[in-house]
């Protein structure tokens, strides 16, 4: 897939206030182009002025709602949606939720599906019931997106080499739980891997939260994993 090294930087704004995100997102200027803005900017106002004002920066934007209802509902929904000018969004969910989001999808909204939490392991998948193991969840679940219609799936480094050998390539791979480092042990994200390790294993876009927005220099932090995107694009080349 042809997709500029700069663009595959989602920066997830996970924050309390519409005003936070924005003076992150000034911050952190020209060292990121595609946001992602979910759950908790959508308690407080001003979500969808929000996601206008970022376009209005030129910037790209992923609204990750991990829409799950009936498909009537989610239909209407990501139907809704696709009139607000986003980039990408996400849906949870067995095949008729995943179709009607596929099928309501306009203006070049691209539906991502949800594989399994990165915040998963082995064990919280028995505590949900699911004999299988996380690997054979995920690639069932990007098989089942792919045939329901979604461009993609969000899943986390560790499996994007199987899907990789897997699926189509068109197929869009999401991948958070994205550490510069590797600090496993100090993160609630379970499945965790470096920018350039999984852009290695075929992902096409890494989405990163806490490691900018919390860094002292959050224009700095992003510019770093900038230049490992780009140094591990062109080795690709
Ligand atoms: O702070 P951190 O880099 O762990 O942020 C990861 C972001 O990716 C969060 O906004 C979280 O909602 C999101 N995410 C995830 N795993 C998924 C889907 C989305 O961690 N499977």
């Amino acid at each position: 897939m042809n997709i500029p090294a700069r663009d595959r930087l989602i920066v997830a704004l996970d924050l309390p206030e519409a005003a936070a995100a924005r003076t992150l997102v000034q911050r952190i200027g020209a060292a990121a182009g595609f946001y992602k803005i979910g759950m908790e900017l959508c308690m407080a106002p001003g979500f969808f002025e929000l996601l206008e004002w970022l376009r209005g920066q030129g910037k790209q934007v992923f609204v990750d709602l991990k829409f799950f209802d009936i498909p009537e509902t989610v239909g209407r929904a990501v139907r809704a949606l696709s009139e607000r000018g986003a980039q990408f969004c996400t849906v949870h969910g067995n095949q008729a939720i995943m179709q009607a989001a596929a099928q309501a999808k306009t203006h070049g909204l691209k539906v991502l599906a949800v594989t399994a939490l990165t915040s998963l392991d082995r064990g919280d998948l028995d505590d949900l019931g699911f004999q299988c193991d996380v690997e054979a969840l995920v690639l069932s679940r990007a098989r089942r997106a792919l045939q329901a219609g979604c461009d993609g799936v969000v899943s986390s480094g560790l499996e994007v080499a199987k899907l990789r050998a897997e699926a189509p390539r068109e197929l869009i791979v999401v991948t958070p739980g994205i550490r510069p480092v590797d600090n496993r042990a100090e993160s609630d994200q379970k499945r965790v891997m470096t920018p350039s390790r999984a852009l290695q294993a075929g992902a096409d876009y890494l989405v990163v939260g806490r490691p900018i927005r919390d860094a002292a220099d959050p224009c700095a932090a992003a510019e770093a994993i900038q230049a490992e995107i780009a140094s591990a694009v062109r080795s690709e080349e």
